[in-house]
């Protein structure tokens, strides 16, 4: 891993095994991005930089009439001084001028990666931070770069700081741009839906401005805060693609603009609709962390470098590589309806199947019989539960099994004892009714008080009880942007918001060490980096459909670790799509990611519940492999009948293969499958052909797989190496 300065050139070159990052101080001081790519020798890349006198363009005062911003390369562009393209940082002076020129400074090799105030951020790798002096507005800028030995990624994120005597006005705050030589790139992005999320779709750029982007203040339901550059010929295994991801829970952008000489430039960062921030004399600002992964090895390269970072970098190392709880959820057995026996009943119910969590989900506390109330008081109902959890947990914990409880922290009912209390916690502008949701408001996150004391309230709660998990939830999104207390700072709601929210996460999750945390919003609707940090699992969606599921995780997998994505077996017809998919099918997806089950497990049959046995054995055998192993996709559902998913250990020695068909058709198409990710020289066995090939042969000649009758039909093979 380096991170190299040449002296003579003024490049700096950053380096990991694979990659290259350079860019260079030019002779305007400014700087000027020259490389992203495979690993280059440190030759002096000035030659590449092309400017030429081009009509219609501004130029720098000076500098004859060559040299406009609009034609380079710049790690960290302004607006008014002839770049017309999306900017990284737009600042407003005390004069209302918005003119700035962002010039080197300094620079330097950091010791440690600092972490970021108030924010998540990646561990690890080398540090480089250049400091960045504004021409006109006293104003500095501290770019901050990271590059990882193993893995060719470059993290980046930046710093404002107000050197003058007087209120800089902060209109953007990017974290990162990237500016590239063509346009032949397509933009693969992740959108969804509640209880669709994260679904493939592929895009050709054009003139102009793509962007993706949510307004809110939460990351991910509609468009994850992912967007790749894909060359028109990259698929899966092979060919050119850069991923970018934000660590971040709240709005954000990305945008990829086509210029009119064909130059692409990617930004992205916190979403500045309806954002301003005020930097007082000596404040500083700090942006979300940027992700930015380079394969050559086409889209599954990326994820599989994605993983690793993620795995190594930023989920909890506390739990990271720890085998997850396999877990009972009450949800969708019960809803609102249970009872001390109910609870204790599915523990009994799933005695000697290997489930080993039992998790309480909405509905044990204040009044909250149904979804209009209650949120936000976290005391037992004891209407509902007349001894409290203490019977419950502790039949969970005399049967050899965990105990995790449901909250939702950031929320609360007009209907509850803490609304009657506090009205004006909640979010909302006095005299406009709110825009319902989920029938909730949000508690205002931006307020001191508010956050200490959805800490107390909660930590009371996991002080009192013998607590091992937490689900962690999140029904409702932003309508009314205001915070009486923020008055004309009104437009910095959002992003204290989500500062707010980490200042609980983080006393929360650090002062708990022992308990759980597993992450959830609606489903997957806040699965993103930086609630990866705080919760190494996270709820992939309220669609627990075994045939939506297949395209979920599919989608999912693109950027997140299978360890990373709680995927439960429910009952059937599903409740979300009434579909019924056979329950061997409903298993096998599960076990790609941290397995478990959400169903009235106090209905099994004795054959039902040999089957869930023998399903949480299976699972274990390959819980290794979800944990640490390398994502080959072979199939995806969304745009074909099959889905098929392969994990290889990291030493290649065992593989595990989930395929599902989705519709039966008569005298069709074999479906050949071609494995991935073996050592061709190798030789295995493939227990359930009972066959014996070396790894070139089964990664070439591949091997058919024969579903029988019926839809949604799964088949696993398991390859070991012989
Ligand atoms: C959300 C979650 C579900 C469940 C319910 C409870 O929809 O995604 O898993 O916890 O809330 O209200």
């Amino acid at each position: 891993m380096a991170i190299y300065f040449d002296k003579q050139t003024k490049t700096f070159y950053l380096e990991s095994k694979q990659s290259t990052y350079a860019f260079r101080v030019n002779e305007f001081g400014f700087l000027n991005h020259l490389y992203f790519g495979k690993k280059i020798a440190r030759d002096d890349l000035c030659y590449s930089v092309h400017v030429q006198d081009r009509g219609q363009e501004n130029f720098l005062p000076g500098c004859g009439r060559t040299h406009s911003l609009n034609q380079y390369y710049n790690e960290c562009p302004t607006i008014g001084r002839s770049d017309y393209r999306e900017s990284m940082i737009a600042l407003c002076d005390a004069r209302y001028s918005r003119v700035s020129e962002l010039k080197y400074a300094s620079h330097k090799v950091l010791s440690a990666k600092p972490e970021i105030d108030g924010m998540p951020s990646l561990r690890g790798g080398k540090t480089l931070a250049v400091t960045l002096k504004d021409e006109y507005n006293n104003s500095e800028v501290i770019l901050y770069y990271t590059v990882y030995d193993e893995l060719p990624v470059i993290l980046r994120r930046a710093e404002i700081v107000n050197k003058g005597k007087q209120a800089l006005k902060i209109d953007r705050a990017y974290s990162f741009c990237l500016d590239l030589d063509d346009n032949n790139w397509e933009a693969l992005t992740l959108h969804g839906a509640w209880a669709r999320e994260r679904f493939i779709e592929r895009t050709p750029l054009h003139h102009g401005i793509f962007t993706i982007d949510s307004k809110r203040c939460s990351s991910s339901g509609q468009l994850n805060p992912f967007m790749a550059l894909c060359r028109p010929n990259a698929d899966e295994n092979s060919g050119e693609v850069i991923g970018f991801n934000l660590v971040y829970s709240g709005s954000y952008a990305i945008k990829a603009q086509v210029n009119q000489f064909e130059y692409l430039r990617v930004v992205g960062g916190i979403n500045d609709y309806d954002f301003e921030w005020e930097l007082k004399s000596g404040e500083k600002f700090s942006t979300p962390e940027a992700v930015m992964v380079y394969s050559d090895g086409g889209i599954g390269k990326m994820s599989r470098t994605f993983h690793d970072l993620y795995r190594t970098y930023l989920i909890n190392p506390r739990y990271v590589d720890k085998p997850r709880p396999i877990v009972i959820n009450n949800w969708e057995a019960t809803y609102f309806n249970f009872d001390t026996k109910k609870l204790c009943d599915i523990i009994d119910s799933v005695k000697g199947t290997g489930i080993d969590t039992l998790v309480l989900d909405d509905g044990w506390f204040g009044e909250r019989n149904n979804d209009k109330c209650g949120l936000g008081d976290w005391f037992i109902n004891y209407n509902k539960l007349p001894d409290g959890l203490t019977p419950i947990i502790e039949h969970a914990h005399k049967n050899g099994m965990k105990f995790g409880l449901w909250f939702e922290p950031e929320m609360i009912s007009e209907n509850s004892d803490l609304y009657r209390a506090h009205p004006d916690w909640a979010i909302q502008v006095p005299g406009i009714k709110p825009c319902p949701g989920r029938d909730q408001l949000i508690l205002d996150l931006t307020r001191d008080d508010v956050v200490n004391y959805v800490i107390k309230v909660v930590s009371d709660i996991l002080d009192n009880n013998d607590i091992d998990y937490v689900k962690w939830d999140m029904n409702r999104t932003m309508t009314e942007n205001y915070s009486e207390h923020l008055g004309k700072n009104n437009k910095e709601m959002h992003h204290r918001y989500i500062l707010g929210l980490y200042k609980i996460c983080e006393a929360l999750v650090n002062g708990y060490p022992h308990i759980f945390f597993e992450g959830c919003a609606s489903g997957g609707c806040r699965f993103d980096p930086a609630m990866l940090y705080y919760f190494p699992q996270i709820w992939t969606s309220d669609d627990t459909d075994a045939y939506m599921r297949t395209m979920i995780q599919y989608g999912t997998s693109i950027v997140y670790p299978l360890s990373a994505m709680s995927c439960h077996v429910s009952d059937c017809p599903n409740h979300q799509t009434h579909r019924t998919t056979p329950l061997a099918s409903r298993a096998d997806v599960a076990h790609l990611g941290a397995t478990g089950y959400e169903l009235d497990t106090t209905k099994f049959s004795d054959d039902f519940r040999v089957q869930v046995k023998e399903q949480v054995e299976a699972y274990k055998k390959m819980e290794n492999l979800v944990l640490f192993g390398d994502l080959y996709r072979l199939g995806c559902s969304q745009n074909s009948n099959y889905f098929a998913e392969q994990i290889v250990s990291k030493d290649k020695t065992l593989s595990h293969i989930t395929v599902m068909r989705a519709l039966a058709y008569p005298n069709f198409t074999i479906y050949r499958l071609y494995p991935k990710g073996l050592d061709e020289k190798a030789t295995y066995h493939v227990e359930e052909l009972d066959l014996t090939l070396s790894g070139s042969t089964l990664m070439n000649v591949g091997f058919i797989v024969h579903f029988g009758g019926g839809d949604f039909i799964t088949r696993t093979f398991t390859i070991k190496k012989v």
